[in-house]
């Protein structure tokens, strides 16, 4: 009789703890967290995998197939699993599902660098709301997005996706981004966090700073953006800064991000496999991605053993529930799948068109007479490359090539140089790699071409245009050789039409299809236009046929400086390292071993990044300056005046075309920027600007 009484005060025990266990709500959390089990706890700071980013390989069951990573869920309490998803120049998900035809293709935007040649937030932000909405409807909840690392040398792989050499513009325009998606109630990541300036040993190595140009230059940029748009979370890097990984970095994490600029939301890890978890739990960094088993059962361990404070944990796990619960899916939000892909690619073609920068155009050149004949040479004329590669790539509907973007603007384009090229691409497209369909493939090597080829064309065109294309990724960093300098195919190309065509009396353009900086002051006097298209997304095409034809008056500016000679970058003589180490995941524990196993790269050119450096008496001539861009109509400025932290100017379209004009107060470091609208002939407006000071 006992026993039935105790068993049955057991079950109501058992019961009663179950009746009372509650459901995630935003204002319960710290209740939620009192009844969460130490394994729950654990399993919430730790992502489940990559069964979501490799689902279209492995046809795992997941929400969004293709989405970077998930959180993992407790159904018990209430709490589901979140959607985080790339990338900084559209969402990427597969676009085509098991069971199915209905496809999930999402717009590819313009890359970073194209969007902050815009010097626009409004329209950045405008882009954000659009990559937002998009994620939105498939069932996004955190975009892992955007990548803002500071430009510091050109031969990184991955700085298409980043904004600027200087701290100001690239803070305010990943702020405009952030702003814009999380406003559609879908959470930013600004990323990578932090000093995270190259791929080559990214994984291990160990960025040397001094504090004062970390937090002038390399984290300042960062705190513009946490300042002025508090995104729901931020992304540790994989490197070192140091001596110290950032993701266990509690000075970086803690003292900084949070005590220091006030940031509210959460930080999970890049991709990385496991590290030493509770060191940065202890950091705060909350959120391991995309998280391991083994990551769980280290922590459950060690807060048993005492060797990790469950009230760390609980910091972390808190700060999980925090953001699931501002979350779509958290909401019950029902993914539409079905986004405004014409609306947002109206969009992507107007940021395209605002951030093309016009570099030389002598004579007039530009813009084309309308039904101009066209000769077409160079492959990106015929496959443009819209975006980088790696987690940045998108999944994009379409991308309009530059030849058919003449083609819809009404410009003649020669068939049989487009038959020619297009042959060619056919028969040297590159193997499909494994994973090729989810972080892009490479370009192909440029066609050569026979000088036989560019008479007969020159024969029967008005003019020529020649695309110069370069792709970038994730992964790995440039070249000097036949990346940051031409070819000598396309050296060749561009002698051969720049010397037969000017022999007939007809203008040569050249458009640069590329994802960063490459050398031009040996070959810029040849041609006599020059436009720098950056990577310009699915819309491209026609994009820059607009500015080809006058359509758009060019308005983009440089946020970045193009050097003369690659060398004369101090950067140059410390990139892409100082020691490169044989790279070990686990190097860190073994202080002894850590050189070896680590590498490192020392800053030792301090805050000499960019313009900071070229403005400097005595340093070598650039071939293009920072903030540098032409238009088909000028202006007049008066001002500037400033009036505590603002500065007024006015601006006056003194040319014969409408055009948007660029404002820049430089003293003489960039302390403030802002982009008029469009003004007609004889327009005037007068801009406001914020002004900073340190
Ligand atoms: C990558 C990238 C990061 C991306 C993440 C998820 O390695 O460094 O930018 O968001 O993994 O794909």
């Amino acid at each position: 009789m006992k026993k039935i009484i105790l068993l049955s005060a057991l079950m109501l025990t058992s019961l009663s703890s179950v009746a009372q266990s509650v459901t995630l709500r935003p204002d319960n959390i710290d209740e939620v967290l009192s009844q969460l089990t130490l394994k729950e706890k654990a399993s919430l700071v730790v992502g489940a995998g990559y069964k979501s980013m490799l689902a279209g390989t492995f046809g795992f069951k997941v929400p969004v197939p293709g989405a970077a990573g998930m959180t993992r869920a407790v159904p018990r309490l209430g709490i589901p699993s979140i959607i985080l998803s790339d990338g900084p120049a559209g969402v990427r998900i597969e676009p085509k599902r098991k069971r199915t035809d209905q496809t999930f293709y999402c717009t590819g935007f313009p890359i970073g660098s194209l969007l902050s040649s815009t010097w626009n937030p409004q329209l950045v932000e405008k882009v954000g709301g659009a990559i937002g909405e998009e994620a939105l409807a498939y069932g996004v909840d955190v975009m892992l997005a955007p990548g803002m690392n500071l430009q510091r040398n050109p031969l990184c792989g991955r700085n298409f996706e980043y904004y600027s050499e200087d701290p100001l513009l690239s803070g305010r325009i990943a702020a405009a981004y952030v702003r814009g998606i999380q406003a559609q109630g879908v959470g930013a990541c600004v990323k990578h966090f932090a000093v995270n300036n190259q791929e080559t040993n990214r994984f291990w190595n160990d960025a040397r700073v001094d504090k004062e140009t970390l937090k002038t230059l390399y984290l300042k940029n960062f705190e513009y953006a946490v300042r002025e748009a508090q995104p729901w979370t931020v992304m540790a890097s994989y490197n070192r800064l140091n001596g110290i990984h950032t993701q266990e970095d509690k000075w970086l994490l803690t003292e900084v991000l949070r005590d220091d600029w006030g940031f509210e939301g959460l930080v999970m890890t890049d991709w990385t496999g496991r590290r030493n978890t509770a060191a940065q739990i202890e950091a705060g960094c909350d959120l391991m991605e995309p998280g391991v088993k083994s990551q769980i059962r280290e922590l459950v361990r060690k807060v048993r053993r005492g060797e990790l404070s469950e009230a760390a944990l609980d910091v972390c796990v808190r700060r999980v529930l925090e953001l699931v619960v501002k979350t779509p899916t958290f909401k019950g939000h029902k993914p539409t799948n079905a986004p405004d892909l014409k609306a947002h690619a109206d969009i992507a073609r107007e940021a395209a068109e605002e951030g093309i920068v016009l570099l030389e155009n002598r004579a007039e050149t530009l813009p084309l007479a309308a039904g101009t004949r066209i000769a077409l040479f160079g492959n990106g004329s015929y496959a443009l490359l819209a975006g980088g590669t790696g987690s940045g790539h998108v999944h994009r509907p379409y991308v309009v090539n530059l030849d058919e973007g003449l083609t819809h603007e009404g410009f003649a384009v020669s068939r049989d140089l487009s038959t020619r090229y297009k042959d060619y691409m056919a028969e040297n497209r590159p193997r499909k790699k494994f994973l090729s369909g989810m972080l892009g493939s490479p370009a192909i090597p440029e066609m050569p071409l026979s000088r036989e080829v560019v008479t007969a064309a020159a024969g029967q065109a008005d003019c020529a245009v020649v695309t110069i294309s370069r792709q970038a990724g994730e992964g790995g960093d440039r070249h000097l050789e036949d990346d940051f300098l031409l070819s000598e195919t396309e050296k060749q190309m561009l002698a051969d039409v720049c010397e037969v065509f000017h022999g007939q009396g007809k203008k040569v353009v050249v458009v640069l299809n590329v994802g960063g900086v490459v050398e031009t002051a040996s070959w810029k006097q040849l041609p006599d236009a020059i436009v720098l298209a950056w990577q310009p997304g699915q819309e491209g095409g026609d994009a820059l046929a607009s500015i080809l034809s006058g359509r758009v008056c060019p308005s983009g500016r440089l946020p970045v400086t193009f050097p003369v000679d690659y060398f004369d970058l101090p950067s140059s003589a410390h990139f892409p390292y100082d020691y490169v180490g044989r790279g070990s995941m686990t190097a860190g524990r073994d202080k002894e071993k850590d050189v070896e196993n680590v590498g490192f790269t020392d800053y030792a050119e301090g805050l000499d990044v960019g313009y900071r450096y070229f403005q400097k008496s005595g340093t070598p001539e650039v071939s293009y300056p920072f903030g540098y861009g032409l238009s088909y109509t000028t202006f007049q400025h008066s001002g500037p005046v400033v009036a505590g932290n603002a500065v007024t100017v006015s601006v006056k379209n003194t040319g014969s075309v409408a055009g948007k004009e660029v404002v820049m107060i430089m003293t003489p470091l960039l302390r403030a920027f802002g982009k008029t609208r469009l003004l007609q002939p004889g327009e005037s407006v007068t801009l406001v600007l914020p002004i900073v000071t340190e």
